[in-house]
C-alpha cells in the first residue's frame, strides 16, 4: 500500500516521479504528492489521483533533478490534502515519504511536541521526519546515521526515502516490512516500491532487505547498510519483465487484458515444470526439500483473499491426489492464535505480491516454530518470496488491476503441479492418472481461450443484472472456492453485495434472501454433483430466483431450468476452477464497467496490502 519513488540524477526529476506515480497507484490512490529541489524545496500534493497532483504543481518549478514522489492509501488521517505525503520536517529542510505504519508513533509525537515540535497534519509519517531530525540535532550526526538512529527507535513497518535541502546531491532510502527496490543506473538512481516505475530506464536493480537503508549519490556512488551499522553488498539483478508487460496493450483496462492473458500466464506457469507426453513434472522447490516434505505430517496454506480462494482449491488438489491433510488459515487469524504446528509441518504461503502484511507475518509465526516454509508468489524477489525456505514463482508476469485475476489461475496452475508431483512420488494415484491430468493441465490454456468467447453473451447477462443490490454465488466441491471468488470480484469491483457459499449450504440459511430479484450463478459444471446441482437450481427456481448457470457446453437439463446459461468446455472436474473463473471474471467486470465503477482502482482497495 501506497507507492513510493525517488530519483537523483542528471534528468528531470518531476517526469520520471510521475509516471512512476502512475504505474504504482494501483498501489493507492487516495492522494499524491512531490518534493523536488530546486534548489529551494517545493512541494506538491493533492487528495486524489496523480492528474488531480498535475494539475496542481507549477510548471516553473519541475526542473529538479533530485526529488521524490508518492501516492497514498489512507491509514492515519484522511485522504486530504494535508495528509498527502510528502510530509516536512519542521525546520523545513528534510522531506519525507513513506509507505507503511509506525506503530509507536504517538508516544514519539508526545514527546517530540514536550520539545517544541508542531504537526500539520493526523499521519505517522511526520512524527517519523521530525523524529529523524530530532535525532540529527541532538546526535550532531550526519543525515544518513540519523536516520538509522531514528528507525531503530520506531516500531512498525516502513518503506521511507529523504530527501535534505541541506544536501541536494543525496537521496536515503531505508525499508523493514514494505518493499523498496533500486534502480542502478549511469550516473543515476531510481527507488520505487516495486520496478515498474524502474524498468523504463535500468534492467539493473538492487532490492533492499529488511532494516537496510540506501545512501545514494548524484556522483553515481552508493552504499547500504543495515539498521545496526553493518556494510552490505548486494549483487545487481536484472529485471525480467519489459514495459510492454506493464501496459495495457490495446485493452481499455487492466482487469480485462489480465483477464485475457489467462492463457499465455498459465503456459508460462507450466513451462519447464512439466512434460505430459514424456510424463515428467519438475517443481525445482520442492526437490530440494523433498524428503521434510513427502514426510510431512500435513500442510497448512495461508494466504488472503483470492490467494486464499486458490489455497483452498489446493486443500482440494492436495488431499484428493496426494493424500495429506491441508488445512487453510486466513494468515490475518493464523499470525494472531497460538496455532498448533511444528518441524513436521509445511506451510505453503500463496501471495500474489509477494508483500502481504498478513502473510508475512504467518510466516514468520511458523518459521519460529520451525515449519518449513513453501512460497508460492508471482513477484520475484518480493518479501514473501524471500522468507521462504523454497517455492515457486507463479510466472503470471505484472499483475496491475487490484482485482486479481491471472494470479489466481496461476496459483491453481502451480498447487495442481504441486499436488500432481507429491501424488506420483507417493504413490497415491495411478502413474496413468497423473499422465492422464498432466495432459489436461497441458491443454487447459486452448479451453480457456475458448472459454473467453463467451465475453459477449456475458456482456448482455450484465446489462441484465447490473442494477441489482445483492448476488449469490453457489458451487460444490472444487468449484465453491470459485463462487468465493467470483463473489469476491463482483463485490470489489462494483460495490454489489454478493456471497459465496458451498450450493448445499444454501438450504441452511441464503435460501431466506431468494426472490424474484436475487441473482444466483451457479457452477453447475461438477459431473460428480450434479445431480446434486440441479436440486439446488430447482430449489432456487421454486423461490423465483434468476438462476444464471455456468455449465458444460451441450448441457440440456440446467439449461431447461435457468434464466441464463454461460457454456464452457469441458475438462476434468478437479481442474474445472480454470475454467469456470473465467465467466465470474467477465460477469464483474462487465457489470463494474456498467455502473461506472473504476475497475482498476476500486474505491477503498490497494493493490498489495503491506499494513495489518
Ligand atoms: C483480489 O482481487 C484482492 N484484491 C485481494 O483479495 C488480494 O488477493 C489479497 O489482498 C491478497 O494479495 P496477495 O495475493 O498479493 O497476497
Amino acid at each position: 500500500m501506497c507507492g513510493i519513488v525517488g530519483y537523483i540524477g542528471r534528468k528531470e526529476a518531476y517526469p520520471i516521479i510521475i509516471k512512476g506515480l502512475k504505474r504504482l497507484e494501483y498501489r493507492g490512490y487516495d492522494s499524491a504528492g512531490v518534493a523536488l529541489l530546486h534548489p529551494e524545496m517545493v512541494i506538491f500534493k493533492k487528495a486524489g489521483k496523480v492528474v488531480d497532483l498535475e494539475k496542481v504543481a507549477d510548471p516553473t518549478k519541475t526542473s529538479a533533478t533530485i526529488g521524490i514522489g508518492h501516492t497514498r492509501w489512507a491509514t492515519h488521517g484522511e485522504p486530504n490534502d494535508r495528509n498527502a505525503h510528502p510530509h516536512l520536517s519542521n525546520s523545513g529542510k528534510l522531506a519525507i515519504i513513506h509507505n507503511g505504519i509506525i506503530e509507536n508513533y504517538a508516544s514519539i509525537k508526545e514527546e517530540l511536541i514536550k520539545r517544541g515540535y508542531h504537526f500539520d497534519s493526523d499521519t505517522d509519517t511526520e512524527v517519523l521526519v521530525n523524529l529523524i531530525e530530532e535525532v540529527q540535532k541532538k546526535e550532531n550526526t550526519t543525515l544518513d546515521n540519523a536516520v538509522r538512529i531514528a528507525l531503530n527507535e520506531v516500531v512498525g513497518a516502513y518503506a521511507i526515502v529523504v530527501l535534505n535541502i541541506d544536501n541536494p546531491d543525496q537521496l536515503i532510502a531505508a525499508r523493514k516490512g514494505s518493499p523498496l527496490v533500486l534502480g542502478i543506473g549511469e550516473k543515476e538512481f531510481f527507488i520505487a516500491s516495486d520496478a515498474s516505475p524502474i524498468i523504463e530506464y535500468t534492467k539493473n536493480v538492487v532490492y533492499l532487505d529488511d532494516q537496510e537503508y540506501a545512501v545514494l549519490n548524484r556522483d553515481g556512488s552508493y552504499s547500504i547498510k543495515t539498521l545496526g551499522n553493518v556494510e552490505k553488498s548486494h549483487e545487481i539483478q536484472k529485471l525480467e519483465f519489459s514495459l510492454e508487460m506493464i501496459e495495457k496493450g490495446g485493452f481499455e483496462h487492466f482487469m480485462l487484458k489480465e483477464i485475457y492473458e489467462q492463457p499465455k500466464a498459465i503456459e508460462d506457469s507450466l513451462r519447464g515444470r512439466m512434460n505430459a507426453s514424456q510424463g515428467w513434472i519438475k517443481m525445482g522447490g520442492l526437490t530440494e526439500y523433498s524428503n521434510k516434505i513427502l514426510s510431512a505430517d500435513r500442510f497448512i496454506i495461508t494466504a488472503c483473499g483470492t490467494s486464499w480462494h486458490s489455497g483452498l482449491i489446493g486443500e482440494y488438489l492436495i488431499e484428493e491426489l496426494a493424500r495429506i491433510p491441508v488445512e487453510v488459515e486466513y494468515a490475518s487469524e493464523f499470525r494472531y492464535r497460538n496455532p498448533i504446528i511444528d518441524e513436521k509441518d509445511v506451510v505453503l504461503a500463496i501471495s500474489q505480491s509477494g508483500e502481504t502484511a498478513d502473510t508475512l507475518a504467518a510466516i514468520e509465526l511458523a518459521k519460529e516454530r520451525q515449519a518449513l516454509i513453501y512460497g508460492i508468489c508471482n513477484v520475484i524477489g518480493s518479501s514473501i518470496a524471500r522468507a521462504s525456505h523454497a517455492g515457486s514463482y507463479t510466472h503470471a508476469g505484472p499483475e496491475i488491476g487490484v482485482a486479481s485475476t491471472k494470479a489466481f489461475s496461476t496459483q491453481v496452475s502451480i498447487i495442481t503441479l504441486i499436488a500432481l508431483q507429491l501424488a506420483e512420488k507417493k504413490g497415491t494415484i495411478p502413474a496413468s492418472r497423473v499422465r492422464q491430468l498432466l495432459f489436461e493441465l497441458e491443454g487447459i490454456s486452448k479451453k480457456i481461450e475458448e472459454t473467453l468467447l463467451v465475453d459477449a453473451q456475458v456482456k448482455e447477462i450484465a446489462a441484465i443484472y447490473k442494477d441489482a443490490s445483492n448476488f449469490l454465488y453457489l458451487g460444490r466441491g472444487v468449484n465453491f472456492p470459485v463462487a468465493l471468488e467470483g463473489a469476491l470480484k463482483l463485490k470489489e469491483i462494483s460495490y454489489i453485495h454478493a456471497e459465496g457459499y458451498p450450493a448445499a449450504e444454501m438450504k441452511h440459511g441464503p435460501i431466506a434472501l431468494i426472490d424474484e430479484n436475487m441473482p444466483v450463478v451457479f457452477l453447475a459444471t461438477n459431473k460428480s454433483a450434479y445431480e446434486k446441482i440441479v436440486s439446488n437450481v430447482q430449489e432456487v427456481k421454486a423461490r423465483k430466483g434468476k438462476i444464471i448457470a455456468v455449465v458444460h457446453k451441450g448441457d440440456t437439463h440446467i439449461r431447461s431450468l435457468a434464466d441464463h446459461i454461460i457454456e464452457v468446455p469441458e475438462t476434468d472436474e478437479i481442474l474445472s476452477p480454470l475454467i469456470t473463473i473465467v465467466p465470474l471474471q467477465m460477469l464483474a467486470y462487465h457489470i463494474a464497467i456498467m455502473r461506472g465503477c473504476n475497475v482498476d482502482q476500486p474505491r477503498n482497495l490497494a493493490k498489495s496490502v503491506t499494513v495489518e
